[in-house]
């Protein structure tokens, strides 16, 4: 790694004169897939990518304070391909910056990613148009208009792009940027029910597409449900006999993010139960011991102890254990 390392320095400094000369004053933005119009070798690719580097890493490298070169060891950094950004792809032709120091002031680059660096921050817009120039589209296609692009996100507030690796994008770190902003998820993480995520087998973008989505809250699926069901595929039917709240919306009992009521209850049943359906059955008054109910019919008040009695029928569960649905011909009522 670091002998790697060592040789790019080295061959961006040889090759900074050469280039400074030949390509002083235009940028080309190669376009992703640009690989199939002209093919060029990988060499040819890895020396003129370089070259162009080089007008910026003959100051910036990995001697300065802040080190950049990282970048090339991203997939997003391989100087044999030649849809590879530049420094000036991301940063702007910069043409007054490259002139250097001039009365002890240096002018700022054209795009400025970093706050609290030497130089103000670029406009999110400029921001985000460095990176779309090559990535909109597929997961972006939203970008425009969603909740992170309306409230000046640009990509840099998520993404590093000067680091071997991207905590963002990566299983177990990716949350902790995502708490920077949502710091209330932090918490519903830590409650005794959770999707693993702290556990690092998931991930918020699991879920989420925090670039944009056709779906309300940045669901990754149209809708949440069928983010829901993307994992918990038994939990789609279609079921002969549907519980109407499970078909709405999973978020009317589970609170997705945590809970301390297992499993991600937003209630502990019977109060949950309760929120939609009035009492343990005592409108019809079918658990009074001895009291004939409608449900007399079907059996009900065969079941030995009154439900009534010592609160058994607040243990809606015990009976309704097919509260997601019920394949059962005589399930109508959750309870087969
Ligand atoms: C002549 C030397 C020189 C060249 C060439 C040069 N820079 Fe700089 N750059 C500096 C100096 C000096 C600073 C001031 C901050 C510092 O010391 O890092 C700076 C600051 C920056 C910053 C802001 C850092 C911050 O803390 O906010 C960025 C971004 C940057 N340069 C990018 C580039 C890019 C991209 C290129 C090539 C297009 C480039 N530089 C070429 C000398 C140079
Ligand atoms: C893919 C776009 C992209 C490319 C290519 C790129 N940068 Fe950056 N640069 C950024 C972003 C985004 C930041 C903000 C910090 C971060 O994300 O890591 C940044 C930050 C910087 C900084 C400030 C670093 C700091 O720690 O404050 C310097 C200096 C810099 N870049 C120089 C360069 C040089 C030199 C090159 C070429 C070798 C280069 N950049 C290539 C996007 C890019
Ligand atoms: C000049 C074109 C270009 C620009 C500008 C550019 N990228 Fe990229 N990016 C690429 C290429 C090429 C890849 C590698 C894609 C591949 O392998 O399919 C890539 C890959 C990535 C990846 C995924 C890496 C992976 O693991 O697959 C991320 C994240 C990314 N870029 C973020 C950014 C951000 C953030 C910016 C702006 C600061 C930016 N890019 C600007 C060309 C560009
Ligand atoms: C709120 C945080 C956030 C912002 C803002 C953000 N991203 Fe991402 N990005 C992510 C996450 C999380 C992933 C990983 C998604 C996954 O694994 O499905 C990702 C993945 C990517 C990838 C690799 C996967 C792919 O789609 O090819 C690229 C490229 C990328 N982002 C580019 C961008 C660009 C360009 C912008 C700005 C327009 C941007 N991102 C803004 C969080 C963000
Ligand atoms: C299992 C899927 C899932 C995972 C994993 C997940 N979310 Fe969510 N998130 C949802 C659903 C569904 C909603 C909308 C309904 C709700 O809030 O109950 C939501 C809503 C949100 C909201 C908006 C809430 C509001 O009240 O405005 C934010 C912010 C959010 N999630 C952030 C995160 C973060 C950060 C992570 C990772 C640490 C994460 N989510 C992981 C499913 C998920
Ligand atoms: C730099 C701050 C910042 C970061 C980092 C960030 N967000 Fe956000 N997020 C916001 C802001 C601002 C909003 C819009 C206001 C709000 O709803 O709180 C938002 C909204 C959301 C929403 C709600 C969308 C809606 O329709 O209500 C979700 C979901 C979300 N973010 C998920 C994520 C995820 C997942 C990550 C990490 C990959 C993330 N955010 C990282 C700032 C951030
Ligand atoms: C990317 C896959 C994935 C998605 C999408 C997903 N889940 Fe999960 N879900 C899991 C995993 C993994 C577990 C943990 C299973 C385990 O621990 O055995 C889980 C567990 C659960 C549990 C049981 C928790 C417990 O404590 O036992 C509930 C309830 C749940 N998910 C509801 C939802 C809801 C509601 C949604 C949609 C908002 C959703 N899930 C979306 C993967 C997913
Ligand atoms: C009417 C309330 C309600 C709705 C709506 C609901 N659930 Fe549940 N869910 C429960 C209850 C109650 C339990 C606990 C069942 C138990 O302990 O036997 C549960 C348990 C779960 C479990 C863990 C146990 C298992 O059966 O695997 C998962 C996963 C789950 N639900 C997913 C979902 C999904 C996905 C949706 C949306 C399609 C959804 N739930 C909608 C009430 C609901
Ligand atoms: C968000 C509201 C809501 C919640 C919470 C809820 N239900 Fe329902 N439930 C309904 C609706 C609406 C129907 C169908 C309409 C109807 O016939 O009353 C229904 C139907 C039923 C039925 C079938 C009755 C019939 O006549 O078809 C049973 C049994 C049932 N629910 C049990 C439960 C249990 C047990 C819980 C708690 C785990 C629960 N429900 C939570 C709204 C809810
Ligand atoms: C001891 C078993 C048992 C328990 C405990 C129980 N139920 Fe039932 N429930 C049934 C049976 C059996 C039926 C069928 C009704 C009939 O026979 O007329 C039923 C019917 C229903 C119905 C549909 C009839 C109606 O009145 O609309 C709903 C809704 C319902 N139960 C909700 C609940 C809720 C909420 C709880 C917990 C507070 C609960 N049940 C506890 C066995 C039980």
């Amino acid at each position: 790694m670091k002998t790697s390392r060592k040789f790019i320095m080295a061959a961006a400094v040889l090759l900074g004169s050469w280039s400074l000369a030949a390509h002083a004053d235009k940028i080309e933005l190669p376009a992703l897939g640009a690989s199939q119009q002209a093919p060029v070798s990988a060499a040819q690719s890895s020396r003129e990518h370089l070259a162009q580097d080089a007008k910026c890493t003959r100051c910036h490298d990995e001697n300065e304070s802040k080190p950049v070169l990282a970048f090339f060891q991203t997939p997003m950094g391989v100087t044999g391909d030649p849809r590879t950004p530049t420094c000036q792809s991301c940063h702007g032709a910069s043409l007054a910056h490259l002139r250097g120091p001039v009365n002890g002031k240096i002018a700022p680059p054209d795009v400025v990613f970093n706050k609290g660096g030497m130089y103000p921050e670029s406009s999110a817009s400029q921001r985000a148009s460095a990176c779309l120039a090559c990535h909109s589209g597929t997961q972006r296609t939203h970008w425009e208009g969603s909740p992170h692009q309306v409230n000046g996100l640009a990509c840099s507030d998520c993404h590093k792009v000067h680091s071997a690796v991207d905590p963002v994008r990566t299983k177990g770190m990716q949350q902790t940027v995502c708490y920077t902003c949502h710091k209330d998820r932090r918490a519903d993480f830590m409650k005794l029910s959770h999707h693993p995520v702290p556990e690092g087998k998931m991930m918020c973008s699991d879920c989420h597409n925090p670039h944009g989505s056709v779906g309300p809250f940045l669901m990754k699926k149209a809708t949440i449900n069928e983010t829901c069901w993307s994992c918990h595929a038994d939990k789609r039917g279609p079921f002969l006999w549907e519980h109407e709240p499970v078909v709405e919306n999973c978020t009317n009992c589970h609170n997705p993010h945590g809970s301390n009521i297992a499993p991600l209850l937003k209630a502990r049943p019977p109060f949950l139960c309760e929120e939609c359906h009035d009492g343990p059955h005592q409108s019809a008054n079918m658990f009074g011991p001895g009291v004939a109910g409608p449900s007399t019919a079907t059996g009900f008040s065969a079941i030995p102890g009154s439900p009534a009695d010592g609160g058994v029928g607040e243990g809606c569960l015990n009976c309704h254990i097919m509260v997601h649905g019920s394949n059962n011909p005589a399930g109508a009522y959750l309870h087969r």
